[in-house]
């Protein structure tokens, strides 16, 4: 089972037939039974310090913030696609990120090195500080010497690839060579693991709104991180100490996203394809970022395509921008991406408002989402849509 379409349908699915059911049973306990102190103690001392239920001694799951099999199997099935020895998943991209952090903040590692652009619920709680971090921003090119002014106290180098909202693409590699033995954590929510495998360039971490494409249908919020066993192992004691678990039913709900995620990412990424190529050539629009545009640069077996986000500027400056999410009619104005629907979104006044102004995207950058309607409609909706403004 090494093909991906193969690993998105079957991963974490590996129980199923010894139970006798064909897809997962929901498991909704917040308690189990307890058979006796002893082997009740030590299964909740297993689980809250991160270990798993197969480590042997552990007789009961004991408590649901500290282990659920819905989750554990939604984790399978992400680790399987990329290529990680784990992952953990939490209640929403933010807990998963908090998560990795106050892991570093207890290891002594509060400083974190994090290059711009980011989501900005990422770098608003990265700017306020609020969790006992400390950040230096900087560019891709200045992440060495970023670590290098604090080598015994950086836990993080934290990077987007292609980045929200300006699809930015980062050299993963060269970060990764720069941080030296600092961990790098890409947030791969844009790319999905479905076209980049952060892990197989060096990265430590490769973080997940799952949220976003994972869940693809816009009806569940979560998050996730792939990383290695020792990693994982902090992160689950972070989850079961400060409670960030995602929900068994979203689990479930994501667990059965992955099975369509390689194909609704290949679907939305030929639309996404079509539609930049005709934007860039539109009278209305100054400027179009796409990853998979002539001119764009992604390194060389980073990403094995460009994906479905798409971030452009109308001619009009910032008054065409905010009429134009307006006029959408298929389209819907609405924050968050990778759905099933089309989804655009004005991100300065929107998802990165709390990004301070040096920081901030132009006024005029609007972010559009690629989804599964018919790529023909949505063009007809953006050109309409562009014409009125
Ligand atoms: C790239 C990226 N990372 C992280 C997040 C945060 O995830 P969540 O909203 O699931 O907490 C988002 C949310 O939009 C995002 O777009």
């Amino acid at each position: 089972m090494t093909h991906p379409d193969t690993m998105a349908v079957h991963g974490g699915r590996e129980d199923l037939a010894a139970l006798g059911v064909h897809v997962p049973p929901i498991d909704l306990s917040s308690t189990y039974p307890v058979t006796d102190l002893h082997s009740g103690g030590g299964s909740y001392e297993t689980l809250a310090t991160g270990g798993r239920p197969d480590e042997g001694g552990v007789s009961s799951l004991v408590y649901q913030r500290l282990w659920n099999p819905n989750v554990d199997r939604f984790e399978r099935g992400v680790a399987d696609l990329e290529h990680a020895p784990g992952a953990v998943a939490f209640a929403s991209g933010m807990a998963a990120f908090s998560a990795t952090l106050i892991a570093c903040i207890s290891a002594g590692a509060p400083h974190v090195v994090a290059v711009r652009p980011l989501y900005g619920g990422s770098d608003h709680l990265l700017a306020t500080g609020m969790l006992g971090t400390e950040v230096t921003w900087t560019t891709p090119g200045g992440v060495a010497e970023a670590v290098a002014s604090r080598p015994d106290d950086t836990g993080l180098v934290l990077i987007e690839s292609p980045a929200n909202p300006s699809l930015e693409i980062v050299d993963v590699r060269a970060v990764v060579e720069a941080a030296g033995n600092v961990p790098v954590m890409v947030d791969n929510t844009f790319a999905t693991p479905v076209l980049q495998q952060p892990l197989g360039l060096g990265a430590a971490l490769s973080m997940h709104s799952a949220t976003k494409y994972l869940g693809g249908h816009g009806d569940l919020v979560g998050g996730v991180v792939a990383t290695n066993e020792e990693w994982a192992r902090r992160l689950r004691q972070v989850r079961a100490l400060t409670g960030g678990l995602l929900h068994p039913m979203a689990a479930y709900q994501l667990h059965r996203g992955l099975q369509t995620l390689p194909v609704r990412v290949r679907a939305q990424q030929a639309s996404a394809g079509t539609l930049a190529a005709w934007l860039s050539g539109h009278e209305m629009v100054q400027e179009v970022r796409y990853p998979g545009l002539p001119g764009s640069s992604v390194p060389d077996g980073q990403m094995s395509g460009p994906g479905a986000m798409i971030a452009f500027r109308p001619r009009g400056g910032a008054a065409a921008a905010a009429e134009l999410v307006t006029r959408c009619e298929l389209i819907t104005h609405a924050v968050s991406l990778g759905g099933v629907d089309t989804l655009i979104q004005h991100p300065a006044s929107l998802t990165h408002r709390p990004v301070e102004e040096s920081a901030k995207p132009g006024e005029d950058l609007l972010r559009l989402s690629v989804g599964l309607e018919d790529v023909e409609d949505l063009r007809v909706d953006l050109d309409r849509a562009l014409r009125g403004c």
